[in-house]
């Protein structure tokens, strides 16, 4: 086993605590006691907990994200964002997933309630999971990312895009493009997403139809079988375009109509959402809807950061619910001529 605390204060004939100030107040100790010290753990080739040393001088170096699918590029570009301003302030990011399993999140809550990092950034599945206040009962700040102000109290931190208008977006441009017959892919109402991008849907679709393809998850794969069931419809009662809950989902739609000979555009458009790296470099480029997503990472993390310095010095928090707008992008998938 290796050497511990305890180990180093014994040979040095001093208490635990001397040690541990040594390490975190070494301004506390007599400059003699330190040198013996510092000798004793050199001899030693005592390496302190990097955890247990942030925990005892009260402040974690720590942030965390707990994202909800780091299958789906979209979280990892939240992720980068909030990285890169946790490397500015000289802190670390842990980066987990729910992966839309809530055991697994009231898993990872508790963990970092115990490891009692310096804040948390999640996308949760549930955002009234009584974790999420527990963690702030136990002064871990908590930032809500990818959820609206509207469905978030006042005394909390939020970043968010506002979704309800991407679906309008989406609808609105392949009704610019003469399609009548439409329908929406992906996922179901339980992700709240999911459910702001097709009230948008319905909301725009004006005299147009607007068929649903629900599917348990977001992924390609689902995309995949959303493919399938289109192609077993009735040549005339096919929606002639999809908005797709997000590029996963419309890349997998995507893959399986050019797989199977049917033309995107021509027989069926095209409309994704996140605008992933993945949706231009597609083999028919995909139109999508943007979400900004390295700055949703950057000021979550930012609000975070505010707020953990706000409980360690005592300075008064204001909690800000940003709103983010999304924007249409336009490719291939849709467009009626290349
Ligand atoms: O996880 C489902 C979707 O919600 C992601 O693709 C992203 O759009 C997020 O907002």
């Amino acid at each position: 086993m290796g050497v511990n605390i305890k180990d180093v204060a014994a040979r040095a004939g001093v208490s635990v605590g001397t040690v541990s100030n040594v390490l975190n107040n070494p301004e506390r100790v007599r400059p003699a006691t330190r040198d013996r010290v510092q000798q004793v753990i050199d001899e030693l080739g005592f390496v302190p907990s990097s955890t247990a040393r942030q925990l005892v001088a009260g402040r974690s170096n720590t942030l965390a994200y707990l994202s909800f699918d780091l299958r789906n590029p979209f979280f990892t570009d939240v992720a980068r964002g909030a990285e890169d301003v946790a490397r500015e302030h000289g802190v670390g990011l842990f980066v987990c997933s729910s992966g839309q399993d809530r055991d697994r999140e009231d898993e990872y809550l508790e963990q970092l309630t115990e490891l009692r990092v310096r804040g948390v950034l999640v996308t949760p599945i549930d955002q009234h999971n009584p974790r999420l206040q527990k963690l702030r009962d136990n002064g871990v700040p908590v930032v809500l990312v990818d959820r609206p102000p509207h469905t978030v109290p006042e005394d909390w931190c939020a970043v968010g895009v506002d979704d309800v208008r991407g679906g309008e977006l989406a609808v609105q441009h392949l009704l610019d493009g003469g399609h009548v017959r439409l329908a929406f892919a992906g996922g179901t109402d339980d992700v709240p997403q999911v459910a702001d991008r097709f009230a948008g849907a319905s909301a725009a679709k004006g005299s147009a139809t607007l068929a649903r393809f629900e599917t348990t998850d977001l992924s390609v794969d689902d995309g995949v079988h959303v493919g399938e069931r289109l192609l077993g419809m009735p040549r005339r009662a096919r929606p002639t375009a999809v908005f797709c809950a997000n590029d996963l989902v419309a890349l997998g739609l995507l893959q399986h109509l050019t797989q199977q000979g049917v033309s995107v555009p021509g027989d069926v458009a095209i409309v994704g959402y996140d605008d992933i790296e993945w949706a231009a470099a597609a083999a028919v480029p995909l139109s999508s809807v943007a979400q900004p997503r390295h700055q949703l990472g950057r000021r979550a993390a930012e609000l975070l950061l505010d707020e953990a310095e706000c409980l360690h010095t005592g300075r008064r928090h204001r909690h800000q619910r940003l709103l983010f707008q999304p924007e249409l992008v336009a490719r291939t998938s849709t467009r009626s001529h290349p």
